[in-house]
């Protein structure tokens, strides 16, 4: 995928385009405005399509483009600079254009074609082995076309049949540690034996990688070879499967299994569908369902989900039911940590494939497969039943809900609550004000409550404690979902653990300048109970300078002290040490601006279309203050905590 790709699936149009100024309002799927390059106040012929990621206005000025078009006109500036400026905005790097030298290229054609015959060679030695064929096919199901199109094979047992087949027909034993099929010993001195180019391997050191195992060729999206995967025969070895490692032309990350054969298909079917295993993928091509692919024992990452966007952004993922439903979903923080630690890994997680689904313009979906049963024993059961299993799919949200509320009865208030209170945060999470608006939505309609009941726990803050006429909840409504509100939960949480710890404070306010964001105020906390701990706690550290706590405690007002004891009470089930915490807690601060600067960002919003509306001058402020605002959450998205 190209940079420029990159950066447009990372800027949300309609951000861009209101941060500029323009005030967007909702038509079906798209926006209009009044054209910023045009004078004409009365019509609105400026249109924004979000999900191709560009504009038009139907007036005066008859032009279009991309986000770089926009940015070019808005601000004259030409392509490199609209690129440079962008691309800082979405946080990509760019590298000036990089051609494969001509060395490279030949080095890596040349373990292409290593592979390319290690693919003939485990062949060979497959068909010579009536045991294991007869597993592929008899107990996997497998035709001989089938084994024939994926190039299946079969390493034989023994720590060198490859390493003197291909020393014999002229490949170094380099070639064969650089493409991965041999592996060097590990106590060889690690500074000569890790590097690819290294030609001082001492004789003896290296082996075999596949040892009696069923070999199954990787290959890139183009068809090049990449690696191979190996499934054990043996049932008592382990690991079950064994990858190549990574290599200069095998990148777990970047290749999908399969989509060389996929990719046709994909565009076709216009929906891709990912599955988990190898074996899944190739037996559904036999079925007949050639849109297909799979990761490689790792993650799902970014990278994948761009590869299929290339094809579709129609994406299925065919999931055992419980890693997509209840395990990794319901894990909250604990969850929201991993989606954030690791970069551009999705995991199966519903938080992390939101915001790739969001970032990516991408429609995700997740299938259900019943009966803990592999892909391919459902089409070996029945093949229509895996049509309509994809068919079936739900968008990613739907599919947490109805998890959810399956078996429950959704017109108790508890039961709506607790969902609420899972399904929320997720919401929250996403960048894009359409997205979250769009669920909400959905949210409130499964729940059988008023959307606005779920909007009303998020609707407080500094700039107006007066309602806007009409726009909130009553607060009968209020009171439905009132229990489940995320600030609450994460302000409770942070008072807690500072309660027990406050030195802590110390800790986030370093790490919080560290980013260049300003350390830890009272003003943070939206509830002014909370409000008065943090002060308590502030002034503490200033007075003494150990027994915090104690400290704390004796400072408390009165009236205080039984919350203070609940929170610390609460806080005793986080066991991890003082790092993990101190990263809770950031994790906890970075989402408590985020939900407020939302919240800041919706009223100031509507101050300034009530503004605009009456030529009020201040309107102009309140565009800048929203465009602040939406700097401030974009930075603040990107920290790497
Ligand atoms: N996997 C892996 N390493 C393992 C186990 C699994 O890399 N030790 C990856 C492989 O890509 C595998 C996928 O996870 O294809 C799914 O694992 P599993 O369900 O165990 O394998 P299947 O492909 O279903 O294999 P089989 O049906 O032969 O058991
Ligand atoms: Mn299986």
């Amino acid at each position: 995928m190209s940079q420029i790709e990159e950066i447009k699936s990372k800027i949300d149009i309609v951000d861009l385009v209101s941060e500029a100024g323009v005030k967007l309002r909702h038509a079906g799927k798209n926006y209009t405005g009044f054209c910023p390059f045009h004078d004409n106040k009365r019509s609105p012929a400026f249109v924004v399509w979000p999900e191709s990621g560009t504009w038009r206005c139907f007036g005066a000025c008859n032009e279009g483009g991309d986000i770089f078009k926009f940015v070019m006109k808005r601000e004259g500036l030409d392509f490199k600079e609209a690129l440079r400026k962008l691309a800082a905005r979405a946080g990509v790097e760019l590298t000036e254009f990089q051609r494969e030298t001509p060395e490279a290229r030949e080095a890596y054609d040349h373990l292409r074609k290593l592979l390319e015959d290690a693919v003939i060679f485990y062949r060979t030695h497959l068909f010579n082995n009536k045991a294991i064929l007869t597993y592929l096919r008899e107990k996997r199901g497998l035709t001989d076309a089938t084994i024939e199109t994926f190039g299946l094979g079969y390493a034989p047992n023994g720590w060198d049949n490859a390493l003197k087949h291909f020393t014999a027909r002229g490949y170094s034993e380099q070639d064969l540690i650089d493409s991965g099929l041999l592996t060097v010993r590990e106590e060889a001195d690690s500074r000569n034996t890790q590097h690819a180019t290294s030609r001082s391997i001492p004789v003896g050191r290296t082996y075999d990688k596949f040892r009696n195992r069923i070999m199954i060729p990787i290959r890139d999206e183009q068809g090049r070879m990449a690696g191979f995967g190996a499934r054990v025969v043996d049932p008592d070895d382990i690991p079950k499967f064994l990858n190549s490692p990574e290599t200069p032309i095998f990148s777990k990350g970047r290749i999908l299994y399969g989509l060389d054969r996929a990719r046709k298909p994909i565009r076709t079917a216009d929906q891709a569908v990912i599955v988990e295993g190898y074996l899944d993928v190739i037996a559904l091509h036999q079925a007949g369902y050639e849109n297909v692919v799979s990761p490689m024992g790792t993650a799902l990452t970014e990278d994948q989900l761009r590869l299929l966007k290339r094809s579709t952004r129609r994406i299925v993922l065919a999931l055992d039911p419980d890693v997509a439903g209840q395990k990794a979903i319901l894990r909250g923080l604990e969850a929201a940590r991993s989606a954030m630690d690791k970069e551009g890994e999705l995991g199966f997680d519903a938080r992390g494939l939101l915001k790739n689904e969001a970032r990516l313009q991408a429609d995700l979906r997740v299938a259900a497969i019943p009966d803990d049963l592999d892909p391919d024993e459902i089409v070996a059961r029945n093949k229509e039943e895996w049509a309509k299993i994809i068919e079936d799919a739900k968008p990613i949200v739907t599919h947490v809900m109805e998890t959810l509320a399956a078996g429950q009865n959704v017109n108790d208030p508890k039961v709506k609550n607790q969902i609420a209170a899972q399904v929320l945060p997720l919401i929250e999470d996403l960048p894009s004000p359409l997205e979250r608006d769009t669920y909400r939505q959905a949210l409130a309609r499964m729940l059988r409550v008023d959307e606005r009941s779920l909007m009303g726990t998020q609707a407080r803050g500094p700039v107006m404690k007066r309602k806007p006429r009409g726009a909130l909840s009553s607060p009968k409504a209020e009171a439905t979902v009132a229990a489940v509100n995320p600030v609450l939960r994460l302000e409770s949480f942070f008072v807690g653990i500072v309660l027990r710890a406050p030195e802590l404070v110390y800790q986030v306010d370093r790490k919080l300048e560290e980013s260049n964001l300003s350390a830890l105020a009272v003003d943070d906390f939206e509830y002014t109970d909370h409000q008065i701990i943090i002060q308590t706690i502030r002034q503490s550290l200033e007075q003494v300078d150990r027994d915090y706590h104690a400290y704390v405690m004796a400072g408390l007002p009165e009236s205080i002290l039984p919350l203070a004891n609940e929170l610390l009470a609460e806080s005793e089930k986080f066991k991890q040490n003082a790092d993990a915490l101190r990263d809770d807690l950031l994790r906890a601060v970075k989402k408590m601006r985020l939900t407020r600067a939302a919240e800041q960002i919706t009223q100031y919003r509507y101050l300034q279309e009530e503004a605009g509306e009456q030529g009020d001058a201040r309107a102009a402020e309140f565009e800048n203050e929203i465009a602040r605002l939406i700097k401030l959450r974009m930075y603040m998205d990107r920290m790497k905590f």
